[in-house]
């Protein structure tokens, strides 16, 4: 029961945190998050980024737990972002890739997380191209999971880095318009940014070419997906927007026919300076990254005074330090 006070760990001492119960054994997606919940993560990553700002910017908080990053998938910011979260907790960090591993050897992932819990591991974050692949590992291991993307289905941490991003620039989203263009139905950013944004009382728009945005966002939501509202036309959605967020195309998206051309997109969805002059004067851009510079995005915008993109990365830490502080002082917990 979240907001329910205890006695505070030596731990959540020095880090200085508020002692709140936290329930979740795993973090594998946002789409059940109350607004506590959530508000939760968001003070644990004040306190993590307090610990951050600090000459030696670590805590013994985790010492002793085992964070096995475990990675199907390339990344930059989330796999880097994990480990030094995780090393600034004082814990002890494995990666492995699938490429190094005994996966090229033909190991099933329910043998990997087996494996890697035979070893020790408490918490693995893990990747994996396929959706609900962190949901399988889990009925087959008795490790915590933080999802760190799978599939097209959810990218919890990151939607609360993009929230924690927003909270730190732009105070609370509740009423806030809130555009989000791109390959919508591809995305496992989108999806989770969704939930998140609408959870906490944001008005999201989707905006992108029919081909991808998801048809049932379009119909009657009736309480199965979160509120939101389609227009297709970014240059009226992106009217008096507070937040614009631009999503990643996949070069790969044409050649399978969803996209006349990468030239033509560009001329309609690109946010460029023109584009951005429409939204509300102090909007903000973010991007989740990798950039396509040039496809949705033009470089002047990615790297303007608007842009949040590098904080995005940046607050990446702190949020993750918080879910891996979260889950882990749990385990210790159900422990005791
Ligand atoms: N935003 C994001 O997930 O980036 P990486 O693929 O580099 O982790």
């Amino acid at each position: 029961m979240v907001g329910q006070q205890q006695a505070p760990s030596p731990a959540v001492e020095e880090i200085g945190a508020q002692p709140t119960r936290w329930t979740r054994r795993h973090v594998l997606d946002i789409d059940d998050f109350s607004v506590e919940e959530i508000e939760l993560v968001m003070s644990q990553a004040d306190a993590m980024s307090e610990v951050l700002s600090r000459d030696v910017p670590r805590v013994p908080a985790l010492r002793g737990v085992t964070v096995v990053n475990l990675f199907y998938e390339n990344s930059t910011r989330t796999r880097t972002s994990f480990e030094l979260a995780a090393k600034a907790l004082g814990a002890d960090v494995v990666n492995i890739a699938d490429s190094a591993s005994s996966v090229t050897k033909g190991e099933s992932l329910v043998d990997t997380v087996r494996t890697v819990q035979a070893l020790g591991a408490d918490i693995v974050v893990m990747r994996h191209a396929q959706s609900g692949a962190p949901y399988l590992a889990m009925r087959h291991s008795e490790v915590s999971f933080l999802n760190a993307g799978d599939g097209w289905h959810a990218h919890p941490s990151q939607a609360l880095l993009d929230l924690y991003t927003l909270r730190q620039r732009i105070g609370s989203v509740r009423g806030r318009k809130v555009v989000i263009c791109g390959d919508v139905a591809h995305s496992r950013v989108a999806r989770s940014n969704i939930w998140g944004l609408a959870t906490m009382g944001a008005q999201v728009v989707l905006s992108g070419p029919p081909t991808l945005i998801p048809r049932e966002f379009s119909g009657p939501q009736e309480g199965l997906l979160p509120p939101v509202r389609v227009d297709h036309d970014f240059n009226s959605a992106i009217e008096g927007a507070d937040v614009v967020m631009m999503l990643r195309l996949q070069a790969e998206r044409q050649q399978s026919g969803l996209l006349p051309s990468l030239r033509e997109y560009a001329l309609l969805y690109q946010l460029d300076e023109e584009r951005l002059a429409r939204a509300a004067s102090g909007a903000v851009v973010m991007h989740p990254g990798p950039m396509n510079e040039g496809v949705e995005i033009s470089p002047a915008v990615a790297h303007g005074a608007r842009s949040l993109v590098e904080s995005q990365v940046t607050n990446g830490v702190a949020v993750r330090m918080a879910l891996l502080y979260l889950v882990g002082n749990r385990r210790r917990e159900a422990r005791s």
